[in-house]
C-alpha cells in the first residue's frame, strides 16, 4: 500500500472517531440528575411519605399502569419528562429523596420533587389563605434537604463542585400549585396575580443557590396552560363563551395568566444568566411545546380527545375532584396514549413523551439543550 493510503486510512479512522463520539455524546453528558418540583417530577416521595392508610389516589391503580405495571407514585399512567431525559442520557431513573438510598444517591443523583410542592412556603401562602392539600415541602425546604445531603455524596467543596458541574439540575416545573391551591381555594384572582413576582423570585434564588454549589447546567421548565386542564375547565365552567378559544376551548384568561407568568419568569432568567455567564440557564417550555396538541390533537395520535381527561369521572372533560383518578368509580379509556391528559390534572406519558422530544430534541428550550449538551460532552468528559 502506498504511504498515502495509510495516511488516509488514518484521516478515515479519526474522523469516525470525531463523529462516533459526537454522536454518542448524549449519553456521556451529565453523570447524574438532581430535581427540584412538583407533580410533574415526583417519582415516589409523596408515596413515600404517606402512611398507608393515607395513600393518596395516584397511588392506586390504574396509575404506572402503562410502563412500570404498578402505580409507582408518579402522577400518570406512565414516565414523566425526568424519566425520559434520564433514558437520553443514558441514566437510569432518578431515585426519590425519601425512601432511596445514599448508594443510589451516589450513582444517580436525587430527585427532591414532591406532589403538591409549592414554590412559595407554606407559611407565606397560608397567610394569603392559600393552602397545600398534599406538601408542605416547598422548593426551599427541598433545597434545604438537598444542602443537608450534599456532604454525603461528595467529600471537598472542590469535589462537589465538579460533582454538581456534571449533573444536569431539573429546577421544575414548580409554582403551578402555588396558584392551583389559589385557584381551587377560591382566592381572588388579584391575591393569585400579586404571587407571580414572588413565585418568580422564589425560583430564581434557587437557581442562583445551586449555581454557587458548582451547578452549570440547569434545566428550567415553565408553567403549563392551565386553561387546557380539565381540572380549571371543570372548576371554572359555565363562563362566558367568550372566555373560551373558538379553536382550542382553553378558557384563555387562564392562559393568559400563565403566559404572563413565564414572560416574566423569562426575564428573570435571563436576568440571572447576565449574572452568571458560565453556567447554562435552559428555559424549557412547556407552554408551547404542549399548545400544538390542542390546536390541532389528531396528527400527534391524540384522536381521543385533548381536553377530556382519560382517567376520571363524568361531567364534559371526565373530571370530577371528589372522584378522581385511583378512585375504583373513576372511568379509564381504554388506550391512554389517545389522550393529552391523564387524570385531569396531569398528562399522559404519551404527552410527557413528546414534551419531552420537544424539549430535548427539538426547539422548545432556550437556548438549545441539545447544543448544549454536546458541549458539555466535549468539555466535561475529558
Ligand atoms: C410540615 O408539616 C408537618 C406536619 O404535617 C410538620 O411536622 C412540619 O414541621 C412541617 N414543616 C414545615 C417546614 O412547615
Ligand atoms: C361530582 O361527583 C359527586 C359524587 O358523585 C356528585 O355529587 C357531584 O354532583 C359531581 N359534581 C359534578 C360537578 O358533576
Amino acid at each position: 500500500m502506498a504511504p498515502y493510503s495509510s495516511q488516509l486510512l488514518w484521516n478515515l479512522f479519526l474522523f469516525n472517531v470525531l463523529i462516533l463520539s459526537t454522536i454518542s455524546c448524549a449519553i456521556g453528558c451529565y453523570t447524574s440528575i438532581f430535581s427540584f418540583g412538583d407533580s410533574l417530577a415526583d417519582t415516589g416521595n409523596l408515596m413515600h411519605l404517606s402512611q398507608p392508610d393515607k395513600l393518596p389516589q395516584f397511588s392506586f391503580p390504574p396509575y404506572g399502569e402503562t410502563f412500570f405495571h404498578q402505580p409507582t407514585g408518579r402522577c400518570s399512567n406512565g414516565r414523566l419528562v425526568i424519566d425520559f431525559i434520564a433514558e437520553y442520557l443514558g441514566l437510569s431513573f432518578v431515585p426519590p429523596y425519601f425512601g432511596g438510598s445514599m448508594e443510589s444517591f451516589k450513582e444517580r443523583g436525587v430527585n427532591f420533587a414532591v406532589v403538591g410542592a409549592s414554590a412559595l412556603d407554606a407559611a407565606f401562602l397560608r397567610e394569603r389563605g392559600i393552602k397545600s392539600k398534599f406538601t408542605n415541602i416547598s422548593l426551599d425546604v427541598q433545597l434545604g434537604l438537598f444542602k443537608e445531603l450534599l456532604p454525603s455524596l461528595c467529600s471537598t467543596p472542590s469535589d462537589c463542585k465538579k460533582l454538581l458541574g456534571n449533573s444536569l439540575i431539573l429546577l421544575g416545573e414548580i409554582g403551578g400549585n402555588d396558584y392551583n391551591n389559589a385557584f381551587f381555594g377560591g382566592v381572588s384572582f388579584e391575591i393569585i396575580q400579586d404571587l407571580v413576582p414572588y413565585v418568580i423570585n422564589t425560583i430564581g434564588l434557587v437557581i442562583e443557590e445551586v449555581i454557587e454549589l458548582g451547578a452549570i447546567t440547569i434545566l428550567v421548565p415553565g408553567n403549563l396552560p392551565i386553561g387546557c386542564s380539565p381540572s380549571y375547565l371543570t372548576y371554572f365552567e359555565g363562563s362566558d363563551k367568550k372566555d373560551y378559544d373558538q379553536f382550542t376551548g382553553c378558557l384563555n384568561w387562564l392562559n393568559k395568566f400563565s403566559e404572563d407568568h413565564n414572560q416574566q419568569f423569562l426575564a428573570e432568567l435571563n436576568r440571572i444568566q447576565k449574572l452568571h455567564p458560565h453556567a447554562k440557564i435552559i428555559y424549557a417550555d412547556y407552554y408551547n411545546a404542549v399548545m400544538p396538541f390542542y390546536h390541532l390533537p389528531n396528527p400527534f395520535g391524540f384522536t381521543g380527545g385533548s381536553l377530556k381527561a382519560c382517567c376520571g369521572w363524568g361531567g364534559m372533560y371526565n373530571y370530577n375532584s371528589s372522584v378522581q383518578c385511583g378512585n375504583p368509580l373513576a372511568s379509564v379509556c381504554n388506550d391512554p396514549s389517545l389522550y393529552v391528559n391523564w387524570d385531569g390534572i396531569h398528562y399522559t406519558e404519551a404527552t410527557y413523551k413528546l414534551i419531552f422530544e420537544s424539549i430535548i430534541e427539538g426547539t422548545y428550550s432556550f437556548p438549545s439543550f441539545k447544543a448544549l449538551c454536546n458541549l458539555d460532552g466535549r468539555y466535561f468528559n475529558n
